[in-house]
């Protein structure tokens, strides 16, 4: 069946993240009865306003999370500049969820590395909240590259990513320690059964994939998730078509297997 059921959600806060960028917690249904979102990590939903259009946004909070759920919008055009001024209580529609998240199932202690470039940190925050996650067996690494430290999200967080299991390491553009996030990588030793999944802009993916794969970890074990400009989502509509593939249902989250049989992928 085609999912293009439109549905309602209200505001429930609207907190500024940085200094473009906003977290929207929703609430599905009515106000009385709120509805529960089911949704894999790291799908995406079709955010819109009446006479905006809609664009695509990956929920950031846990697949447990209940009747409520999380976006983070970052103000670059006509319809977000709308998104990250609504207040409490006014409405939003949202269709959805949709595409394949990440590979859940895959995890089974082995370490993981968690990449994020710009707002391409925004669907890790998501993966850092499952209750899976946050009870992982194995080692977590983090690392996150955006362009100064005004800009980078979820700075509250931080601390809870600092522990026995988890560690989190900050580069940015502008201030020290300056570089980009493949920098941090360099510097790193990784275990070649390690999971890495990445999300940011296409150049960053690449360029850390290559290195990941020099410093030994498999493609097979490599995942990332794309950002194309989406209209339908549902498969029909070839805004997001990559020669065979479509970003909004055979992806957003594609293996580094898959960018070896389509090298136009990223
Ligand atoms: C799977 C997925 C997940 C995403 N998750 C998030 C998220 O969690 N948070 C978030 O903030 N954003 C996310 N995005 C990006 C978001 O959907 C876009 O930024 C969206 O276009 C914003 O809409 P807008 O109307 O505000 O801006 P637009 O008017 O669409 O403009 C946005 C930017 O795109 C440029 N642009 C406009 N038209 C085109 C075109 N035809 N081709 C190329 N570039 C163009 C503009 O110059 C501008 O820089 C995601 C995108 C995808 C595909
Ligand atoms: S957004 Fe229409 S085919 Fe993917």
């Amino acid at each position: 069946m085609i999912k293009y059921h439109v549905q309602s959600a209200t505001v429930i806060k609207n907190e500024q993240l940085s200094t473009d960028t906003f977290l929207l917690t929703l609430r599905s249904g009515s106000w009385m009865f709120g509805q529960k979102l089911i949704f894999q990590p790291g799908q995406f939903v079709l955010l819109g306003l009446p006479g905006s259009n809609e664009a695509a946004f990956s929920i950031c909070s846990s697949s447990q999370a209940g009747k409520k759920w999380q976006v983070a919008i970052r103000r670059v055009g006509n319809l977000t500049d709308k998104l990250v001024q609504l207040r409490s209580g006014e409405k939003v529609y949202w269709r959805g969820p949709f595409g394949h998240g990440w590979p859940m199932d895959q995890l089974k202690g082995q370490n993981l590395l968690l990449i994020g470039g710009g707002c391409g940190f925004i669907p890790l925050r998501g993966i850092l909240q499952e209750t899976k996650i946050i009870h992982y067996p194995g080692q977590i690494k983090i690392f996150y590259g955006c362009r100064n430290k005004d800009n980078s999200l979820f700075k509250d967080e931080y601390p809870k990513w600092q522990n026995k299991q988890k560690s989190f390491h900050l580069i940015t553009e502008q201030e020290a320690p300056q570089g980009l996030v493949t920098d941090l990588l360099i510097k790193e030793h990784f275990q070649h059964d390690a999971l890495a999944w990445i999300v940011g802009p296409p150049i960053m993916i690449r360029e850390t994939v290559k290195l990941l794969v020099a410093r030994g970890l498999t493609f097979s074990n490599i995942f990332f998730s794309l950002e194309r400009r989406m209209c339908c989502g549902v498969g029909l509509c070839q805004h997001c078509a990559i020669n065979k593939v479509y970003v909004c249902q055979d992806g957003p989250v594609f293996s580094g297997l898959d960018w070896q049989t389509n090298p136009h992928l990223i």
